[in-house]
């Protein structure tokens, strides 16, 4: 984001520094502890609330309804009800093409190989995300290039993307993190601008909408992920959209043995086009997403409202930094509502102590996010693993792999994994007075928090 944007944020930060404890008073609505209302729970005190969030994942009587006939057909791998699926889901996305996947994983190696990417390539990933979107680049044979991220929108940051382009650069895989949006406008001028492919792994941001347009139609090829903790989810499910038909039958040949589809045709008397795997949707999961869809929009908007507004009490408290969007994001979508906690203004009162607190007062917050491990995924092991077999070593200079940790840190994406926070977005899902709860239980913290830096 641009420097004076950031200045004027933190001049309004400043400015409210001082009415901060007060605007996220708590309100003390249950309580079992003993300590009074203003004394945090994890001092005895009162919990801020002891109800439970909505529960995730949401269903009822329809989706039993939707289900029960496709256990009883005997039909349970992919068939009409996947085709039904893909087609509503394009729709739902505003998309021409959607494939089905077992999981977004999946999706992602489908379209890595569908594309033609494979040993001696390189693709430009962020290191702030989960291991699925670099599994699929490393079981392809490819490189994982690491940019790093954006301070404040948590993004692969562009401007770090075109000083990694070499000439065995084959793809871009920006990953709309935890329901925000990459600047597309910028990624998508240096892919054109290099002649690469854009992968979009749009696993955490259902529905988001650059300018106008959903996340997985901004790239060449877009994937998403469908597992239980995902704001679209049928328990373990992927898909991917895309807008060019032969690519999108290379996709669906790989994702089911290589078999024939449209423009991907085996020679006379073969079966097997391609080198391929099986990674298709099965009909029941497919009747829980067709479920889960009719209630997306919906949800889509109570979390956006809810977020909107969490995000204008958290921004008060000093330390509490949330993730913002680019202006260009026209609608944001939530995996986890994220948050940088910033230990110092909190007169060191640790991330792990201001999480416990948390939890005493009925808010579960996390450090993962679902997904990340604690450490950056340009130093996970997988990488190590693949660098050590031959397959790598005979497809990469020595300098390359000996050279890789140095050449691939990424410091702001080390300090945002530090200071990460985040609230799952199923409990975004309740009335607006959870958001009060969430807000007074943080600010709750912040008045008290030498004491609670003292209790250890
Ligand atoms: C950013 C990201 N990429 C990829 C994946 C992989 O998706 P799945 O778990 O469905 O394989 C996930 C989710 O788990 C994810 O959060």
């Amino acid at each position: 984001m641009q420097d004076h944007d950031i200045t004027r944020r933190r001049l309004l930060k400043a400015s409210l520094i001082g009415s901060a404890a007060l605007a996220a008073a708590p309100r003390g609505r249950a309580g079992a502890g003993t300590g009074g209302v203003g004394t945090p729970a994890a001092l005895g005190g009162q919990p801020v609330r002891t109800a439970p969030f909505p529960r995730w994942p949401d269903f009822g009587d329809a989706d039993e309804k939707a289900v029960l006939p496709v256990l009883r057909s005997g039909v349970w791998s992919r068939s009409k009800v996947v085709a039904e699926a893909e087609k509503r889901f394009a729709q739902l996305m505003n998309a021409d093409h959607c494939l089905a996947t077992c999981n977004g994983t999946n999706a992602i190696f489908t379209s890595i190989c569908a594309l033609g990417i494979g040993p001696g390539d390189e693709v430009i990933t962020t290191p702030y995300t989960f291991v699925g979107s670099v599994h699929p680049i490393l079981l392809a044979g490819a490189l994982p290039v690491f940019a790093d991220v954006d301070p404040d929108t948590w993004q692969i940051d562009p401007a770090k993307i075109e000083a990694k382009i070499n000439p065995n650069t084959a793809a871009i895989l920006p990953v709309h993190i935890l329901g925000g949006v990459c600047d597309m406008d910028r990624i998508n001028a240096i892919a054109r601008k290099h002649d690469l492919k854009v992968i979009e792994d749009a696993c955490e941001s259902h529905g988001g909408e650059w300018k106008g347009t959903k996340v997985g139609d901004l790239g060449d090829l877009g994937c998403f992920s469908f597992q239980t903790g995902k704001s679209l989810t049928c328990g373990e499910g992927g898909a991917i959209l895309g807008r060019d038909e032969p690519l999108m039958d290379r996709c669906y040949s790989f994702h089911n043995f290589g078999r024939a589809r449209g423009s991907v045709r085996p020679k006379q008397g073969q079966h097997y086009a391609m080198v391929a795997t099986k990674c298709r949707m099965a009909e029941y999961q497919a009747a829980i997403l067709i479920g889960q869809m009719e209630r997306f929009e919906a949800q889509c908007k109570r979390r956006s409202e809810n977020a909107a507004y969490l995000t204008e009490k958290l921004a008060q408290i000093p330390g509490i930094v949330p993730r913002e969007d680019y202006p260009d994001v026209t609608r944001k979508a939530f995996y986890y509502y994220g948050l940088r906690y910033q230990q110092e203004q909190f007169d060191g009162l640790t991330r792990g102590q201001f999480v416990a607190a948390l939890g005493a007062e009925g808010i579960r917050a996390s450090t993962s996010l679902g997904v990340l491990s604690g450490t950056p995924m340009n130093r996970e092991g997988c990488l190590d693993d693949a660098f050590q077999s031959k397959a790598y070593q005979m497809s990469y200079p020595r300098e390359t792999l000996a050279n890789y940790q140095a050449e691939n840190a990424c410091p702001a994406c080390d300090q945002l994994i530090e200071e990460t926070v985040g609230f799952h977005q199923s409990m975004l899902l309740g009335p607006r007075q959870d958001m009060d709860d969430i807000a007074g239980a943080v600010g709750k913290i912040y008045e008290h928090r030498r004491k609670l830096a003292a209790a250890g």
